[in-house]
């Protein structure tokens, strides 16, 4: 069992939850991931590392409260505790393993999209810590829903604030701020990174292929066992099947085919939906009356 330290609600619907885990946190390399479930009978979901302390033994999550899961992970109180923690899972960045004197010489440029800040700042924060000042580009529906921006400031070189609405920071999506700041202030990057939805991904990897930027995306794909058993989190890449839990999560952004993987993605929308109603009718008393709660 794996006692939640701690628990804060960043944003709407957005929790961040700081678990007992020593093992993983031990160790845990940025762009891991863990499967986690509530209780015995939960659904295995996949969740990004945000951050993780091996002295204190515990590896902090970001959830979205999206789903009937998620909601019941998200439920639990600091001193209750998760069934399953499972990881790390996942390769880890490949910037990890590469020669520290030539990562020192690059420009790196991270694309956060929403909730995507969190898995962003472990990969920020570990290259601070290794000499690497890398810019980021957070970006979110509007002041509110940002996450993570202080934390990500104290680690990143240039921190570029998006907001949709425009209620902080410029006001349009990410991918106008990757064209301005290559266009107009004339920065040069030898890698971007880009972690969000999947739609913010693909229009990252649009814009960064018309300056021949090598770009690398973190997907979200569904999963189930995430040991490569399944298949269920198969996307493809360069025109190969791959496997997100054991392949990636990280892949080559300009060889991704997102269409395919947002389809896939979509596939259980409408179970998932009908699943959540059961669950807040169950919550408010109600009986179905149609016997969808058999
Ligand atoms: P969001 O919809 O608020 O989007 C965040 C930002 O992405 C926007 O502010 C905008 O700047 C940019 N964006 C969105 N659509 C774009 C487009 N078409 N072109 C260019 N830029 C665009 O983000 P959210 O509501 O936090 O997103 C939640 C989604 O993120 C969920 O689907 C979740 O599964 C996913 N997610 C992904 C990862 C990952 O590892 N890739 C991690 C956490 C969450
Ligand atoms: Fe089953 Fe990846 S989750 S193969």
């Amino acid at each position: 069992m794996y006692k939640i330290l701690e628990k804060r609600e960043l944003a709407s619907a957005i929790w961040l939850m700081k678990v007992h885990a020593p093992r993983v946190a031990s160790s845990a390399r940025p762009g891991q991931f863990v499967i986690v479930r509530a209780d015995e009978c939960g659904e295995r979901i996949p969740l990004t590392v945000a951050d993780y302390d091996a002295r204190e033994g515990s590896v902090t999550i970001v959830i979205q409260t999206i789903g009937v899961s998620t909601k019941k992970i998200c439920a639990l109180d600091p001193g209750q505790c998760l069934a399953d923690f499972a990881g790390p899972l996942g390769r880890p960045s490949e910037f990890v393993s590469e020669d520290l004197q030539t990562l020192r010489g690059k420009k790196i440029l991270f694309v956060a999209g929403g909730v995507g800040t969190a898995p962003v700042y472990p990969q920020v924060k570990w290259l601070a810590e290794h000499g690497v000042r890398a810019d980021v580009i957070v970006g979110a529906k509007n002041r509110d829903m940002l996450i993570m921006t202080e934390q990500m400031r104290a680690v990143a070189g240039n921190l570029y604030i998006a907001t949709d609405d425009g209620s902080e920071g410029f006001k349009g999506l990410v991918t106008e701020v990757i064209r301005h700041l290559i266009e107009q202030q004339g920065r040069h990057y030898d890698l971007c990174v880009a972690i969000g939805p999947m739609i913010m991904m693909k229009f990252v990897a649009l814009t960064t292929r018309d300056y021949g930027l090598k770009t690398i995306v973190s997907l979200n794909s569904l999963m189930v066992d995430g040991t490569g058993m399944c298949g269920a989190c198969r996307v493809s890449v360069g025109g190969k099947t791959v496997f997100t839990c054991v392949d990636g999560p990280e892949f080559d952004a300009h060889l991704v085919d997102f269409d395919e993987a947002m389809r896939r993605q979509g596939m259980y929308r409408t179970q998932e939906q009908r699943a959540l109603k059961i669950a807040e009718e169950r919550a408010a008393g109600h009986k179905c009356r149609i016997g969808l709660d058999k």
